[in-house]
């Protein structure tokens, strides 16, 4: 099961911003101990007794006030500078065209590589060692783009554009989540990178970038005919299927090939995908999904179908 352990960094960017986050524990770990210890000390070493009369009552030290001003300022100047090293390290001015547009809806993302021409929702793949520059959009509401191991948090605004950099050191598959209250369905807009070598990452986009696989089977041609006929090509893109050619909803090209569905929700399995299709609304309550009150016929076809997308 990927995680999404922001203590486990696994890019040079969420290094970074792990480093920073310790060595600023550090010093406020070393100033609560200094302070509470003076505290201690001072309770315990000039605790008033029977008999004794009042402290010698002092206006002010000079030398105690130049102290106390300075040390914090050397240390408010440290944090500055182990931040904006950090900061440095984790987000350098983006080129001006990016590797990757990462697009936020009610509840899924959107992805495209527009150097490619691949489109694919909920799951990015990328080559290790190589920083990607990503540009985040948002179509509908704010969200916030944050995958633990490898990025920043960033947030997907309407209009205006953000970028940060998605890199990492070895293959592996890394959660991410929007971490910005969207809506119902915010908990459930999972993202899913996939990092790879390059040489597989490559054969991967070759495939993405192909049409739609044809139909195999008699319950395929079916399913593709009922999604031909009925409302799913109002919001659904298929490369290769004549009349589906809008993106409202994810591109569903390749489907089959993706790990998870509903970002996140249920795994791909042919089971699940017709399980999605029978009452998406139960599955994720509040997702722009209709229940379309197919047969059961009807859903096995569609299922098949989709399944068969790879
Ligand atoms: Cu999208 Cu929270």
């Amino acid at each position: 099961m990927p995680s999404s352990n922001a203590l486990d960094p696994q890019s040079p960017q969420a290094r970074a911003i792990y480093e920073l986050a310790i060595q600023s524990t550090i010093v406020f770990i070393l100033i609560f101990v200094v302070v509470a210890g003076a505290i201690i000390y001072a309770i315990v070493r000039f605790r008033g007794r029977a008999g004794e009369p009042d402290p010698k009552q002092i206006a002010g030290n000079k030398k105690v006030e130049i102290a106390w001003t300075i040390i914090p300022f050397l240390i408010v100047i440290f944090l500055l500078g182990i931040t904006l090293s950090a900061m440095n390290r984790v987000e350098p001015p983006p080129p001006p065209s990016p590797d990757l547009v990462v697009t936020g809806h009610q509840f899924w993302w959107e992805v495209d590589y527009p150097g490619s021409g691949v489109i694919t929702a909920n799951e990015i793949h990328i080559p290790i060692g190589k920083p990607l520059s990503v540009r985040l959009e948002s179509k509908d509401v704010l969200h916030e783009f944050w995958v633990p191991k490898l990025t920043r948090k960033m947030s997907n605004v309407p209009g205006q554009p953000n970028h940060i950099w998605l890199q990492a050191d070895k293959p592996g598959a890394y959660i991410g989540q929007c971490s910005e209250f969207c809506g119902t369905q915010h908990a459930w807009m999972r993202i899913l990178v996939v990092a790879e070598e390059p040489s597989q990452f490559e054969e991967w986009q070759r495939a993405q970038l192909q049409p739609a696989q044809a139909a195999t089977s008699d319950a395929v041609a079916k399913g593709l005919a009922l999604f031909q006929t009925s409302t799913c090509i109002n919001c659904h893109a298929i490369r290769g299927v004549a009349g589906a050619d809008l993106r409202v909803a994810p591109d569903l090209t390749h489907v089959g090939s993706r790990k998870q569905l509903a970002a996140g929700i249920i795994d791909n399995t042919p089971a699940n995908m017709r399980l999605w299709l029978k009452s998406p609304q139960h599955i994720k309550p509040g997702a722009l999904m209709p229940d379309f009150s197919f047969t059961d016929e009807q859903l096995d076809q569609l299922a098949a179908y989709l399944s068969s997308l790879q």
